[in-house]
């Protein structure tokens, strides 16, 4: 058996409760992701989430896989992911956001294949792969987060949207999220539950 790992370091200039959102918003999977093609929640509370999610490769897209992926905060802004994916992979991923200013964080990816039997020899190719998976992700997802950052230094709330009064929109700055991250209930996520 072979692990296969590889780490990621990102940075950007948003606050680490904007990072950690667009993780938990199960909604712009397979709307802002061209990989994921189908997502359904299975179970959720505020420390986990277990959804069905069909996939494809960013090389040889005509690969879909799906399985389940189990998704567990292990600290303030930690989570850890679990899933089986094409020739029954285990994959292991961890993400830490680290604070490195008021409105900076950086991203740590660490991915772990379990390569068992002849699956070892695709070792050297999920290497290059999880390079372009990791690029391709961070692409899609940027413009939400920078959006988002934006709107909530002007006390944007979900569902709530903007302080009415333009004087609130400078005072009023919360950066907590809670978890689960709150959807519509006729949200197409929601279609298991
Ligand atoms: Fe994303």
């Amino acid at each position: 058996m072979k692990i296969l790992k590889r780490e990621f370091k990102r940075r950007i200039d948003v606050h680490a409760s904007v990072v950690w959102w667009n993780y938990w918003d199960i909604e712009h999977f397979t709307t802002v992701h061209k990989a994921y093609t189908n997502v359904k929640m299975l179970f959720e509370n505020e420390n986990m989430y277990i959804v069905a999610l069909t996939w494809r490769l960013p090389i040889f897209s005509f690969f879909k896989s799906s399985g389940i992926c189990t998704t567990i905060k292990t600290g303030k802004y930690k989570l850890e992911d679990y899933q089986s994916t094409f020739f029954n992979i285990a994959v292991k991923t961890e993400i830490e956001i680290e604070e490195i200013g008021e409105m900076s964080s950086l991203i740590i990816s660490r991915y772990q294949f379990f390569l068992h039997g002849w699956r070892r020899i695709l070792a050297p190719f999920m290497y290059k792969m999880m390079a372009v998976w990791n690029q391709k992700v961070w692409d899609e997802d940027l413009p939400l987060k920078i959006r988002r950052q934006r709107v909530k230094e002007f006390g944007f709330k979900d569902f709530k949207g903007l302080p009415d009064k333009l004087e609130d929109r400078e005072s009023i700055k919360k950066w907590e999220q809670s978890l689960p991250v709150p959807r519509p209930k006729n949200s197409p996520i929601n279609e298991y539950l």
